[in-house]
């Protein structure tokens, strides 16, 4: 079969694309990416590039997937995707988030490919024990523009009703390597601190309170049983390696770097509580993921070993 990933310069794409040739059932991969994340260099060097062809396009135009014929499957990770900076970038992110989806589910739609949506585990908010993909509206709510964007999507898509083939996957924050690597979530913004001699910056409120968490092994895993199981049941599933408090986090970074120091600071997504998100829904339909991200942690620092 033939896939299209659009962001496939990015962090989960990079990943994606070189680990691809583990999935025997895609014979060829379309790779999409406007390059304003500068990564070109992450198409360097793959393995197999028999398998894959890049095109520079921007999905905020209407017309950029035209031309692309007999595709299977569409893996949409192209986004704006740093929520802590989305509050000062609102109207740019939800007019390139928001343009992107609408151009890729148009294509969807008119070839009849099937499309893997890509949400956040950002779009609950407080709770006391579990929260799970049933919750009650009131911990759907979304503190940065970024989550509420991929809110916004998620709804769009349910309303499509059965014009369309999807799931939506609700990933929680990325830890580990890909050739995209980008620092400005947590586990990886945190090895960066550690490794250049830096405080650790930790929201004030935060360090005892849960996250959920998902290695970049377990996102290829779901990429590559949903292709293979041919999983689209038009619904919504939590996918976490596991759920840890920042302090746990710190913890598995001192386990290398011994004299890491921690400072705290206020901002504003952080103002939510903790909560845990429940994988369950996913574990019934036979994907069960359980990494522990130290060997994610312990990566990041090798490739950081450099820094002083
Ligand atoms: N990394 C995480 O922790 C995390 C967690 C939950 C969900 N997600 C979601 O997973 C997806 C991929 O995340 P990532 O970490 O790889 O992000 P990333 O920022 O590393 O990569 C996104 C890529 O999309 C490209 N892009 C942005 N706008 C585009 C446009 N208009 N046209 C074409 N390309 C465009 C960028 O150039 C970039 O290469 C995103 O939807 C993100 O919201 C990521």
């Amino acid at each position: 079969m033939n896939i299209l990933i659009t962001g496939a310069c990015g962090h989960i794409g990079s990943y994606l694309v070189e680990n691809l040739h583990k999935i025997k059932k895609v014979k060829k991969a379309f790779l999409i990416d406007n390059l304003e994340s500068n990564r070109l260099d992450t198409l360097f060097n793959y393995k197999r590039k028999n398998k894959i062809e890049f095109f520079k396009r921007d999905l905020t135009d209407p017309e950029s997937l035209k031309g692309f014929k007999n595709i299977n499957i569409v893996i949409h990770l192209a986004s704006m995707t740093n929520a802590a900076k989305s509050f000062n970038l609102k109207k740019e992110m939800y007019s390139n988030n928001l343009n992107s989806f609408k151009t890729v589910v148009d294509f969807c739609k008119k070839n009849q490919a099937k499309l893997i949506h890509v949400s956040t585990t950002s779009v609950y908010t407080k709770k006391v024990g579990l929260v799970d993909e049933k919750c009650e509206k009131k911990y759907l709510r979304p503190q940065s523009p970024y989550a509420k964007i991929k809110l916004l999507e998620e709804k769009i898509l349910k309303n499509l009703g059965k014009k369309l083939k999807y799931n939506t996957f609700r990933l929680g924050t990325i830890a580990g390597v890909s050739k995209g690597i980008r620092f400005h979530t947590a586990v990886n913004n945190f090895c960066l601190s550690a490794a250049l001699g830096e405080n650790i910056k930790v929201y004030k409120t935060a360090l005892h309170q849960f996250r959920p968490y998902l290695s970049l092994g377990d996102a290829f895993k779901l990429f590559k049983f949903a292709i293979e199981e041919n999983f689209y049941e038009n619904d919504v599933y939590n996918v976490v390696s596991n759920n840890f408090t920042v302090n746990e986090i710190i913890k598995k970074i001192r386990k290398h770097r011994k004299n890491i120091k921690i400072s705290y600071v206020h901002s504003p997504i952080m103002n939510r509580l903790s909560y845990h998100v429940s994988k369950k829904k996913l574990s019934v339909k036979g994907l069960y993921l359980n990494s522990n991200l130290n060997r994610d942690i312990a990566n990041t620092l090798n490739l950081l070993r450099n820094l002083k």
